[in-house]
């Protein structure tokens, strides 16, 4: 895989694909990790005299040019974290006014392409399309790991007609995942979140294999209770997926893995319930949702925690973004904060809610590595090879 060490560019024309799907909530960007990881490719770039089109996407437009999925909101912060004086704006991608903005631009200068989602020919994979933007670039460079998983033409088409280099914070991600999984030290646990076992069946299964303990938090854990016969009240739950949560703790159970499952938990009659009852887990009425774990599993979980010399965290244990259903997650994220350099505990965490949780408690200095990823975490630690990645390794165009 070529990266900006290994590939030489210099006064060059580059597409360049980022990640700027921020999390924005009424009009403010709530976090800029994302832009911040682009720095370190972006400065080899500029320092080189290159002329960089930034291509990135925002929400879901699906092929639609709609007003509040511009990316236009986000160039202020782009100059300021980029520290450039000047970032073009590019609204049409298509060859007249690619070359116009060429024209423009002098060496050095960056230009940010408009929500490439509004492209049909994004999600749709137009090879012609690709090929015909390609021709007025010299280079396409991908640093954006936490969007390549998807099989679009900004991450798996471009690079069948460029020479397709790895940026800075591609790898770094690459690297830190995967010497993660790859260097275990064990007592090791790991934690997994989220409301729905669908979409973590893969991961589960792959992490009892590798890890001494596996925690089940969220409402996924909701499943897990009912599977052993515990009533949930008005609980989120996936009853078809019984049997899968069955299947999953006989195979913990084969391959010695602990899996842990809530003892107690929070409940509310519904997320906005502010008066939210502590129960153990036989003792849930009907009516009532659960929506946090208990303060006994926390402690038992936190307890695990500072006994193991590996960690991994991927979703919040309960419905954290209402509070006071933050409580455990918070109290996860403390303990890591307190403890984990302290005891030498090679932490690593991923996941667009787990790293908000972490940064609201300001528990960052605690762990090892957070990805800027969620979904293109989930599926690397699940094994399945990354498209944008693949397409990387695979090119051979110079
Ligand atoms: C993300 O935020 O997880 C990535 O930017 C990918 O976005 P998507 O899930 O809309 O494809
Ligand atoms: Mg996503």
């Amino acid at each position: 895989m070529k990266n900006l060490k290994s590939y030489n560019i210099k006064n060059k024309k580059i597409l360049f694909r980022a990640d700027l799907n921020v999390p924005v909530v009424n009009g403010l960007i709530k976090d800029t990790a994302r832009i911040k990881a682009i720095q370190s490719s972006i400065e080899i770039l500029i320092s080189n005299k290159n002329k960089i089109f930034l291509m990135a996407h925002f929400g879901r437009p699906k092929g639609e040019v709609l007003d509040q999925y511009s990316l236009n909101f986000i160039l202020p912060s782009l100059k300021e974290i980029l520290n450039l004086d000047k970032v073009y704006f590019l609204k049409n991608l298509d060859q007249d006014s690619i070359e116009k903005k060429f024209n423009e631009m002098q060496d050095g200068n960056l230009c940010l392409v408009e929500n490439i989602r509004f492209f049909k020919e994004e999600e749709n994979i137009d090879l012609n399309f690709a090929k015909q933007i390609s021709s007025l670039f010299d280079v396409y460079v991908n640093d954006a790991f936490s969007a390549s998983h998807r099989n679009h033409t900004s991450i798996t088409g471009f690079p069948k007609f460029l020479p397709a280099v790895a940026g800075n914070h591609m790898i770094k991600e690459i690297n830190s995942i995967n010497s993660f999984i790859d260097n275990a030290q064990k007592p090791n646990m790991a934690i997994v979140g989220g409301s729905k076992i669908s979409t973590k069946i893969q991961l589960l299964s792959n992490l009892i294999e590798q890890f001494n303990v596996v925690v089940i938090g969220g409402a996924m854990a909701n499943t897990f209770l009912l599977a052993n016969n515990y009533d949930v009240g008005n609980s989120l739950v996936e009853k078809d997926l019984i049997q899968t949560a069955n299947n999953i703790q006989l195979k913990a159970k084969k391959l010695n893995c602990e899996l842990i499952l809530p003892i107690d938990v929070l409940c509310g009659k519904n997320l906005q319930d502010k008066d939210p009852v502590l129960r153990k887990i036989d003792e849930i009425l009907p009516e009532e949702m659960i929506l946090d774990i208990g303060d006994s599993s926390t402690k038992f979980i936190n307890n695990k925690i500072i006994n193991s010399k590996m960690v991994l965290w991927n979703g919040p244990v309960g419905a954290f973004e209402f509070k006071p259903y933050d409580k455990a997650t918070n109290s996860i994220a403390n303990i890591i904060k307190v403890n984990a350099k302290k005891l030498n505990i090679n932490i690593i965490a991923g996941g667009g809610d787990t790293v908000s949780a972490i940064k609201n408690t300001n528990a960052e200095e605690g762990f090892s590595y957070i990805s800027n990823a969620g979904g293109a975490f989930l599926e690397w630690l699940e094994g399945n090879e990354s498209p944008g990645v693949k397409s990387l390794k695979e090119n051979n165009l110079t």
